[in-house]
């Protein structure tokens, strides 16, 4: 008799005879349909983590990470000015068209809506527990276990970069508070760079005017079907309504929306899963045409950071240092991956169906929060591999490797192939943009900042639906 250890506790079986729990299996065999609403928010709702190709996260056992590069989203926020307005005026239309609601939209009769007033339109949420200022913090604090090796341990300062956008510098300081703990306030520097078109490459948010093209970007009617069964269904249900597709393309953005101020939406049961699907492509086409490969400048908008970042990766931590994090919005991240080339499709995304299967899934790619990680990994030797520097790409909390360079430890590329990979198809900012001369060529913001710390906390009450602030 030998005695086994089962998960229903200890048990005696004779010595030929294998433990055998019925029913009990080791991994689940049901995947459901694998829907997560997040992942169909377009854009518009709470950070939701990369699905994994299966890669651990954490460095591989023989490596360490001697450098890290991140640029991050701003975190969960309210509508923009213009979009509180749209919504402002679809519940106007709602309430004067029906004075009880019915089946679908029945909430509607005790909902509120979830932005206190306008002066709060374009900042950060902060309640609920999917709080934009919350996600900062706490990734802030995620990268201090992951990254605090890299804090010099002589107390120097450390820089933190944001572009000057009020919520995405609210941002870069609840995260430098979680990332610093108690030393943020001597021990980081927020730098703000401005968002102004004049700062020309030296920028985290580089524009590019040459955008000449009538590009598909412009046309993009974001419609689908779908959008015209919801209308119908709650056109039926609540007689008086005469809602329009258009109608239920705001109602949706209602409901992302609503999750980023509080625990749970009533507007997400009001539409199927189907529904939600349409509604996160239609979004994924404005990325691609927009803010992404499927425009024609966007990879050389995102060359401008991809470019200056492959300068600090090859400097290695001893000559640039070890530690840049960086602010920004969406769509200053996804000209980046374009650049990058690590989930551009092969076509250019069809427009009035639905690509699945798609590399350019957008609920894998960007939500509020969402960011891009650079790691430069030191490697001692494996069987497989050599002793050398090797880089991974981490987008929202999940290693991306690439097809053509994944020989590493974890995956990861040999910093001399990701180097030749990546420049080799980088396109040129200042020609494709047609950049001023007069405006800086290159982004210098990282080797070049204060280590002032006046910045690192606000100092004045929330601006009331600003666009620029830069203090
Ligand atoms: C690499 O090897 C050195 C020397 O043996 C050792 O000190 C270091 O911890 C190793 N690094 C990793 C990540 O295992
Ligand atoms: C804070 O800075 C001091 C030096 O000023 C250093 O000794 C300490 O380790 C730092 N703490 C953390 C958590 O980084
Ligand atoms: C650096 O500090 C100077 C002086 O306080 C300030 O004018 C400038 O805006 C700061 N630059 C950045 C990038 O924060
Ligand atoms: C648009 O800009 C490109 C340069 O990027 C130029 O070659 C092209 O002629 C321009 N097209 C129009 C219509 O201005
Ligand atoms: C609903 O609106 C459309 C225009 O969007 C109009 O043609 C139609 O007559 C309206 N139907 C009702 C019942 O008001
Ligand atoms: C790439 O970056 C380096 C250093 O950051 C800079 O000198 C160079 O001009 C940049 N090249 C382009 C094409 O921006
Ligand atoms: C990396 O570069 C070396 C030298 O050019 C080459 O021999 C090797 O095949 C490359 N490996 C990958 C994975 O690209
Ligand atoms: C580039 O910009 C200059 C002004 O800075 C303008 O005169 C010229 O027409 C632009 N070229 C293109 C191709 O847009």
């Amino acid at each position: 008799m030998v005695r086994v250890s089962s998960l229903a506790g200890t048990v005696c079986l004779a010595a030929t005879a294998a433990a055998y729990d019925v029913g009990l299996k080791q991994f689940p065999q049901e995947a459901r349909d694998n829907f997560n609403v997040l992942k169909y928010l377009g854009g518009y709702g709470p950070y939701v983590q990369r699905e994994s190709y299966g890669i651990a996260r954490d460095p591989p056992p023989s490596c360490e990470v001697d450098q890290v590069i991140m640029i991050k989203r701003h975190g969960e926020r309210y509508p923009d000015t213009d979009t509180g307005e749209e919504i402002e005026e679809l519940l106007d239309l709602l309430y004067s068209s029906v004075s009880e609601f019915r089946d679908d939209l029945a909430f509607l009769n005790d909902w509120t809506y979830y932005v206190p007033n306008a002066c709060y339109y374009e900042a950060e949420t902060f309640t609920g527990p999917y709080s934009g200022l919350a996600d900062a913090y706490s990734q802030g604090a995620d990268y201090g276990q992951r990254y605090g090796h890299l804090l010099p341990k002589d107390g120097s300062v450390v820089p933190l970069w944001s572009s000057g956008y009020e919520r995405v510098i609210n941002t870069a300081r609840k995260f430098g508070e979680g990332f610093f703990g108690y030393n943020y306030s001597t021990g980081a520097a927020l730098n703000i760079i401005s968002e102004s078109e004049a700062q020309g490459a030296n920028s985290l948010t580089p524009t590019c005017d040459t955008d000449n093209d009538s590009s598909i970007c412009d046309s993009l009617t974001y419609y689908f079907p779908q959008f015209d069964v919801a209308a119908a269904r709650f056109n039926s249900q609540n007689p008086g309504l005469n809602l329009t597709w258009g109608d239920v393309y705001t109602m949706m953005t209602i409901a992302a929306f609503e999750l980023n101020a509080r625990a749970s939406s009533p507007w997400i049961d009001a539409f199927t899963a189907d529904e939600w699907v349409a509604y996160g492509y239609s979004n994924a086409q404005w990325y691609y045409y927009c803010a992404g490969p499927g425009d024609k400048n966007q990879n050389a908008v995102g060359a401008v950071y991809v470019n200056a970042s492959l300068t600090l990766l090859n400097q290695g931590p001893e000559e640039a240092g070890k530690i840049y994090l960086n602010f920004a919005h969406d769509d200053n991240i996804t000209p980046i991956i374009g650049a990058l080339g690590i989930l551009t499709p092969n076509e250019d995304l069809p427009i009035d169906t639905i690509a699945f299967g798609s590399p350019w899934t957008i609920g894998d790619i960007m939500s509020m929060g969402g960011h891009l990680t650079i790691e430069r990994l030191k490697c001692n030797a494996t069987v497989a591999t050599e002793e050398g520097s090797y880089v991974r790409l981490i987008l929202e909390e999940a290693v991306v490797p690439y097809f053509s360079c994944q020989s590493g430890p974890g995956y990861s590329c040999p910093l001399a192939n990701y180097t030749e990979l990546v420049s080799a198809s980088l396109p040129d900012f200042i020609t494709s943009c047609n950049v001023s001369a007069s405006y800086p060529q290159y982004l210098d913001f990282w080797w070049n900042y204060n280590t002032t710390t006046d910045l690192n906390y606000m100092t004045g009450p929330l601006g009331c639906q600003v666009t620029e602030t830069l203090v």
